[in-house]
């Protein structure tokens, strides 16, 4: 596909395109549902039966009931939602995370941690997988402490494209009495719901999966209990206060419907990845570059985390850019600045890390798009770093 500014967009793990259905509802929404949900009167009503819906397509699309979801405004907050919910400030519990989550979770309960929490990072296996063994170590080595006990570890890696073993984990994590929260942002729409079995608590985002920027989701099971963040009204079962953005939600109800389709059309780009890495690979050996694969285990089909030995993955991702093709080095930019990739420094090593691109193709990535990054590729990788790593 073109991305805007022209070009071949392969970071859809940062984000997705709206999808034009999306776009659709969502821009009617803005016309028919700019209300207030919180007013009695029927423009209210209208805004709010576009919340139910959404609510309602959330539900589905995790398999949980609409009576226990909330909106968020993406899974930044829905993650922070869930864990910092569940141990607000003044209270105790213990938690364990991943060692390869999203910033959104190990930023949260690096907080919880500061104000006393016990926490404890199970650590990845250099497969990139968090291992059901780590995290037991990890629950093991947990103090008793009063409040409840939680064990965070996403559905897929942002990075790697890992799958992580969450069916397992929930095994274990009840069997201590711990409850599970996945941060399924990466997993909902691309993966069906064993990809989150046994959880408590899962948060999800809407533009992961071509909806609005600014849309998200916490799910819970009956009878946990969260607390809300900031203090307001009760709108989103009292744990979001704030008025609503209806038309955003209505996009995002779109998006959580056709998640089907843009799961099978997601996993159907798995032999342009595949095409991608080998052909990278080759076109490494033939310039002397070593081109190597993160995160071993299992994973899904449209995602790729290379290193290029001696260069650093930031620098290819700008001299990328410049050629028209939007990867990503890995990890969050802050202020403009490209930090290296945690996950891949956790996993692989800190120099790896530093050499890393991160590829992610989506719906609609076409073989042409994978031809022109190639050509693009060969064309930078043949003129070697500016700089040494
Ligand atoms: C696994 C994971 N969790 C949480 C987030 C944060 O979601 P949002 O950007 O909607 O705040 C991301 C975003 O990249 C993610 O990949």
């Amino acid at each position: 596909m073109t991305a805007p500014g022209g070009g071949v967009y392969l970071d859809w793990n940062a984000t997705t395109p709206p999808h034009p259905s999306v776009v659709e509802a969502w821009r009617a929404a803005v016309s028919s549902g700019w209300a207030n949900a919180s007013s009695v009167h029927r423009a209210g009503q209208r805004a709010r039966a576009l919340l139910d819906e959404a609510r309602e397509a959330v539900a589905v699309l995790l398999g949980f009931e609409p009576a226990d979801v909330a909106l968020t405004s993406g899974g930044t907050e829905a993650n922070n939602l869930a864990l910092v919910g569940l141990v607000p400030p003044g209270a105790t519990g213990a938690l364990v995370v991943g060692g390869v989550e999203h910033p959104s979770v190990a930023r949260a309960a690096a907080g919880l941690a500061a104000r006393g929490v016990a926490v404890e990072v199970a650590p990845p296996a250099p497969s990139g997988r968090v291992e059901p063994a780590a995290v037991a170590r990890a629950l093991a080595a947990l103090p008793t402490v009063a409040g409840p006990r939680v064990v965070s570890l996403q559905s897929v890696n942002h990075e790697l494209g890992v799958l992580q073993p969450v069916a397992e984990v929930a095994a274990l994590a009840h069997r201590s009495g711990a409850l599970l929260h996945v941060d399924a942002v990466q997993g909902a729409g691309k993966l069906d719901r064993s990809a989150w079995q046994g959880a408590d608590l899962v948060t999800m985002a809407g533009h992961k999966l071509r909806g609005p920027k600014g849309t998200g989701a916490v799910a819970w099971r009956r009878g946990v209990r969260l607390v809300p963040l900031l203090a307001g009204g009760a709108q989103e079962r009292g744990l979001r206060p704030g008025t609503q953005d209806a038309a955003a939600a209505a996009g995002l109800a779109v998006a959580c419907r056709r998640a089907p389709e843009h799961r099978a059309a997601t996993a159907a780009v798995g032999p342009l990845r595949d095409q991608l890495e080998r052909e990278l690979v080759a076109a490494g050996a033939r310039l002397g570059i070593e081109v190597l694969r993160n995160g071993t285990s299992e994973r899904v089909a449209h995602v790729s985390s290379l290193a290029f030995v001696g260069w650093r993955g930031a620098e290819l991702c700008a001299a990328l850019a410049l050629e028209g093709v939007a990867v990503s080095s890995g990890a969050a930019c802050s202020a403009g600045t490209p930090e290296a990739s945690a996950v891949v420094a956790a996993v692989a090593g800190r120099a790896r890390a530093e050499a890393t691109v991160r590829l992610s193709l989506g719906e609609t990535t076409t073989a042409r798009d994978v031809e022109v990054a190639l050509e693009a590729f060969r064309r930078v990788l043949a003129r070697g770093p500016a700089r040494e790593p």
